[in-house]
């Protein structure tokens, strides 16, 4: 899809198709994308745990999701997305600046922003989900506890026409000079 195309056509997606559903081959393609973002010297700390069956979407979702991020990810396969702490944002096990592994999270948005996006040039829709359980989904995936656990993404086919969402003038968010 043609980029302005698709950054259009990217939007945060509350209800999903109960028939149509996500496959692993479909998951494992938007990795790869996410994958080839770029991150602090190349160290790729992003981690990801999917569930695509039924069973392990229902599983995953009712112990790591609030009843309201549940209900709009309904139908959609479900990936919780971590990155590897002390790596992105450190040399030689010292924090390169006074970010700290909040780089690995910077790292780690930026591989979910390909995702997304890959998501939408194959035709599915998406919601990322900061409200979540952490501790329920650590237990669920038995994440280890070097991982910081960041959004949990729903990833399947709308089955509602989402609104824009509008975005703030330019010049309140920029400075040129
Ligand atoms: C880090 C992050 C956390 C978010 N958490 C939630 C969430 O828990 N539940 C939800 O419904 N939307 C969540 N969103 C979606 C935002 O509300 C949405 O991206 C924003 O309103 C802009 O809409 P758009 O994605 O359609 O452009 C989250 C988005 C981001 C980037």
């Amino acid at each position: 899809m043609e980029f302005n195309e698709l950054i259009q056509v990217r939007r945060s997606v509350r209800k999903y198709s109960t028939e149509k559903k996500v496959t692993k081959e479909q998951i494992e393609e938007i990795l790869k994308a996410a994958q080839l973002a770029p991150t602090w010297a190349n160290s790729q700390t992003g981690r990801y745990y999917c569930a695509v069956t039924e069973e392990e979407i229902k599983r995953i979702g009712e112990i790591g999701l609030p009843e309201f991020n549940l209900n709009n990810a309904k139908g959609a396969a479900l990936i919780v997305t971590t990155f590897v702490k002390g790596i992105a944002g450190f040399r030689e096990g010292n924090p390169a600046n006074e970010l700290g592994d909040e780089w690995g999270a910077y790292d780690l948005g930026l591989q979910n922003a390909y995702l997304v996006l890959k998501a939408a040039d194959i035709g599915l829709d998406t919601l990322i989900m900061g409200i979540r359980n952490s501790d329920a989904l650590r237990e669920a995936f038995s994440i280890s506890e070097d991982e910081e656990i960041a959004a949990v993404i729903a990833v399947g086919y709308r089955d509602q026409e989402p609104a824009f969402r509008p975005r703030k003038e330019l010049d309140e968010i920029a400075k040129i000079i």
